[in-house]
């Protein structure tokens, strides 16, 4: 099983403020659903959380949600892992062939040194935040792919879709 992590970044490393994204990017959240979609995804909970109760758990997708809480997990429909090795062992038991960790900036930074893929977005901006994506050695990544989305009426920045391989 391979650990991808997959975030959208801005240009001043950050990802998100209050417990919530800093941008509405409706291709960049299309783009998260379709690749993530048939797979666990492991998510802290404060970004579990944030996603509106209408779309959690996401659906098509194993939601391992990491909590230090015991009593945590009143939702139906989540499988809860008391620490990111033990969410990253669930997906393992379950068969997952590619483990996406979605967030947030607690959760990347414990798994940045454990992943073999990066699906970063690049977001063309500055953003005022209060979380970080970790910081890496880019030149320990190959990257794979980018593909340029312009900025629209919908989009109020330019974007960058990235993929990013660990090289051995
Ligand atoms: N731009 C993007 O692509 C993107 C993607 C995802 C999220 N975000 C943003 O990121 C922010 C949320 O990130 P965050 O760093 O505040 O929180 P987080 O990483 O989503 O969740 C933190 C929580 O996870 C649990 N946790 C963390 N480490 C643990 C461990 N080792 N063992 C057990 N449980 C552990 C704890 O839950 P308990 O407190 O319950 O114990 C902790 O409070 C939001 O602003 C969100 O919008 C952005």
């Amino acid at each position: 099983m391979i650990i991808s992590l997959i975030a959208a970044v801005a240009e001043n490393g950050v990802i998100g403020k209050d417990n919530d994204l800093v941008w509405r990017l409706p291709d960049d959240m299309k783009f998260f659903m379709k690749t993530t979609e048939h797979h666990c995804v492991l998510t802290g909970r404060r970004n579990y959380e944030s996603i509106p109760p209408k779309y959690r758990p996401l659906k098509n997708r194993t939601n391992i949600v990491v909590t230090r809480q015991q009593e945590y997990g009143s939702e139906e429909g989540i499988q809860v892992a008391p620490s990111v090795e033990e969410g990253v062992a669930m997906a393992k038991s379950l068969g997952e062939q590619e483990l996406f960790v979605i967030g947030g900036g607690q959760i990347y930074e414990q798994t940045i040194n454990l992943a073999q893929r990066l699906y970063i977005t690049e977001v063309m901006a500055r953003f005022e935040g209060d979380t970080y994506f970790p910081q890496y050695d880019r030149s320990q990544w190959e990257e794979l792919s980018r593909i340029r989305h312009p900025k629209d009426e919908k989009h109020r920045c330019e974007f960058y879709y990235t993929v990013l391989e660990k090289i051995p």
